[in-house]
């Protein structure tokens, strides 16, 4: 039986890393092989790239072409050396984040042509796709809320991303709804402003769904 891959999208503060792990721990309850993975990051190299992206490690200001080739270089190391390999495995891979987030937060945020973004994805993916995509939607304001209350709560500094303004976050938001719009197939748009026992219970719905329709 081969395994899924499924990813986990939305804007910040939707609780995706949340639900990632719930559902790692769900399938994995009931005797699947999962792995769990997240971008940017998900392997030694996309790690460092990690901590350049989101707290400016190399010392000097990213331009936003640089950014984009970042994440994407960080995505094409977890393809080939993670994701790739565990789905040949027969595992289910749950990851954090995928090529949607670097076309909504570059292509629709930064304001990229998107067409150039997903040529870049595809590249770095070698046209690799989720079997489905969990779109974690929540409003930028409440989302900010809850990035902010994290952030206190642990003692952690604004990284660079959560210091972007709300007009790019809301092109963010929106470009993740044209994605959804634009591939019904694969996204599954998922109300988060609940709390995160309902998201979940709609979360598994969702993949038992998956699971049915490809027994
Ligand atoms: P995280 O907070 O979900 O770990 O993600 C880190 C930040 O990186 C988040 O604000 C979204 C941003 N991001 C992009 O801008 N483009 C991408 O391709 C990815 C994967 C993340």
């Amino acid at each position: 039986m081969r395994g899924r891959f499924i990813s986990i999208e939305g804007p910040d503060g939707g609780g995706k890393s949340t639900q990632a792990k719930r559902l790692v721990r769900a399938l994995t309850d009931s005797g699947k092989q999962v792995l769990y993975t997240r971008e940017p990051g998900g392997t030694p190299t996309g790690d460092l790239i990690r901590g350049i992206l989101q707290h400016d490690t190399s010392g000097e200001a990213i331009h936003p072409e640089t950014e984009l080739l970042l994440f994407a270089a960080s995505r094409a190391q977890l393809v080939q050396c993670v994701i790739k390999p565990a789905l040949a495995r027969g595992e289910w891979v749950i990851c954090d984040r995928f090529i949607d987030s670097t076309t909504a937060y570059q292509g629709y945020g930064r304001g990229f042509p998107v067409d150039v973004v997903k040529s870049i994805n595809e590249f770095a993916t070698q046209a690799l796709l989720p079997d489905l995509t969990l779109l974690l939607n929540v409003d930028v304001s409440l989302g900010a809320q809850r990035t902010h209350r994290r952030n206190a709560d642990i003692g952690q500094v604004e990284d660079r991303f959560e210091r972007e303004d709300d007009a790019y976050l809301t092109r963010v938001r929106d470009g993740y709804l044209a994605l959804a719009e634009a591939s019904p197939e694969r996204f599954r748009l998922i109300d988060a402003s609940r709390d995160e026992d309902s998201v979940f219970e709609t979360v598994w719905a969702l993949i038992s769904e998956l699971e049915r329709s490809v027994a």
